[in-house]
C-alpha cells in the first residue's frame, strides 16, 4: 500500500544508534491477511520488487522493520478485517548532500556494506558442481537487504532444484522468512536471466522455499 504522505511521527530513532534514524516524505507500507510464518516469504518477495521499480524511477528507498510506530502506521492504513502491517519501506528522493546519511551509517552497529561469503550462504558450492545459472541466483541474492544485516538466507541443491532456508532460529523482531522473500525475488530475477525458468514452491519451517526448475536454455 502506498503512503504518499508518511508523516515523520511514523518514523522512531536517533542519528546516532543501531541504525540511525530513517524519515521520508513517502512510504509503503506492506500488509497482508497471512499469519507471519506463511505471509512473510510472500511479502518480502513483493515488498522488493516494489523497492526495485521504485530504484528503477530514480526514487530512494529504505526498508524500515524496526525503526516506524506499528500502532500509529496501522491507524494511517485502512486495513481491511484480518489485515496486518508487516514492515514499511521509506521512500522518497535522497538529498544531494548525503552527508547526514553518512555520518548515521558510519556510526550506526549494523554495517551494511559487509556480505557474507558465497560459502556460507551455500556450502555445497565447496563440494557440488553448480549450475552456472544457480551461481548467477545466489550471486544476485547475496547483495540482497536484511533487517540488521543478518542475511539469514541460505541455499541448497536438490536434485535440479534449488531450496532456500534460514539459519538459525525464527525471530520475533522482523521474520528471518521476510528476509528470504527478498533474496527469493534476487535470485528468480538473476536465474531467469541466466536462462533458468521455474517457479517457486514455498515449504515449511525451517526451509522456505524451492526454486522448481521447468527449463534451462542451452
Ligand atoms: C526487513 C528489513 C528491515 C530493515 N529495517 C531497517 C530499519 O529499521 N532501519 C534502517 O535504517 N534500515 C533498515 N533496513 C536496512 C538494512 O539495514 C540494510 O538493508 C542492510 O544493512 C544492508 O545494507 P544495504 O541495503 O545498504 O546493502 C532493513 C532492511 C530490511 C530488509
Amino acid at each position: 500500500m502506498l503512503l504518499p504522505r508518511a508523516p515523520e511521527e511514523m518514523f522512531t530513532g536517533w542519528l546516532l544508534g543501531v541504525y540511525g534514524k530513517v524519515v521520508s516524505p513517502s512510504a509503503f507500507v506492506l500488509v497482508g491477511d497471512t499469519p507471519v510464518a506463511r505471509g512473510a516469504a510472500p511479502a518480502g518477495y513483493v515488498g522488493e520488487a516494489a523497492v526495485l521499480e521504485a530504484t528503477r524511477l530514480g526514487l530512494a528507498t529504505c526498508w524500515i522493520g524496526g525503526g516506524f510506530k506499528k500502532r500509529k502506521t496501522t491507524r494511517l492504513v485502512e486495513l481491511a478485517p484480518g489485515e496486518r502491517v508487516y514492515t514499511v519501506m521509506a521512500l522518497g528522493r535522497a538529498p544531494d548532500d548525503r552527508s547526514a546519511e553518512l555520518v548515521a551509517r558510519a556510526t550506526a552497529t549494523v554495517r551494511a556494506d559487509r556480505r557474507v561469503p558465497l560459502v556460507e550462504i551455500a556450502p555445497s558450492i565447496e563440494t557440488e558442481l553448480w549450475p552456472a545459472w544457480a551461481l548467477a541466483g545466489i550471486e544476485l541474492a547475496r547483495l540482497a537487504p536484511s533487517a540488521r544485516n543478518r542475511q539469514p538466507w541460505r541455499f541448497r541443491l536438490e536434485g535440479d532444484d534449488v531450496v532456500v532456508s534460514y539459519d538459525g532460529r525464527e525471530t520475533s523482531y522482523v521474520s528471518k522468512r521476510l528476509d528470504c522473500g527478498i533474496a527469493m525475488l534476487h535470485f528468480e530475477l538473476a536465474v531467469r536471466a541466466a536462462g533458468c525458468a521455474g517457479t517457486w514452491e514455498m515449504l515449511s519451517d525451517p526451509d522456505v522455499a524451492r526454486w522448481r526448475v521447468a527449463s534451462v536454455a542451452t
